[in-house]
């Protein structure tokens, strides 16, 4: 497992200054247009669920990187994926929650009939950085009725402490690590 989780490491570029100035972006693309790559990276996801969240009962992606990795998981579990958008993309009933970015507010939503009181979900996103999206979506699965058993990221950067913005009492588990 730490092998296969080392050579994954190996595989995702990093590109400075992107999209802005000083921003370092970690391309979670360039791993997977990798064949092999993608077989790695799915089958540490799906290992790493067995043994940290065995009782899931939905995977939930974040739009939009997050969704390659919720149906990769849910398809390979043969439970439920469910989308976390943003506003006015998904049909039928939806529910909402609006949160306070660093210049105006933006609005997430799920649809209604997906979840049922009790539904043990998992949040899954290719990255944490404030932890902003993942609590967001935390606070929306929540306010829906549904019971978040914990967060999957494929990166995790450290140095913006992110996982300590999540609500207490979520694990919030990451593959790989940088600073
Ligand atoms: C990126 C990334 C995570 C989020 C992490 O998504 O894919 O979803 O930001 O940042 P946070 O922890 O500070 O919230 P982005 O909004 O760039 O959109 P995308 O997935 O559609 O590319
Ligand atoms: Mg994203």
């Amino acid at each position: 497992y730490e092998k296969k989780l080392l050579e994954l490491k190996s595989k995702i570029k990093s590109f400075p200054d992107f999209p802005k100035p000083g921003i370092l972006f970690w391309d979670i693309f360039s791993a997977i247009s990798d064949g092999p790559t993608c077989k790695l990276l799915q089958s540490l996801l799906v290992q790493t669920v067995k043994a940290k969240f065995p009782e899931v009962e939905a995977v939930i992606g974040l739009e939009s990187r997050g969704f390659l990795f919720s149906f990769a998981l849910a398809a390979e579990l043969g439970i439920g994926c469910l989308p976390v958008r943003k506003k006015g993309k998904l049909p039928g009933e939806v529910v909402s929650y609006k949160y306070e970015l660093e210049y105006g507010t933006d609005v997430l939503e799920l649809q209604k009939n997906t979840i049922r009181p009790g539904l043990k979900c998992l949040i899954v996103d290719d990255l944490i950085a404030t932890g902003g999206s993942i609590t967001a979506a935390t606070q929306l699965l929540k306010s829906s009725g549904a019971d978040v058993i914990g967060c999957l990221l494929v990166i995790e950067l450290t140095s913006l402490q992110g996982r300590h913005n999540i609500p207490k009492g979520i694990p919030v588990h990451s593959l790989i690590k940088y600073d």
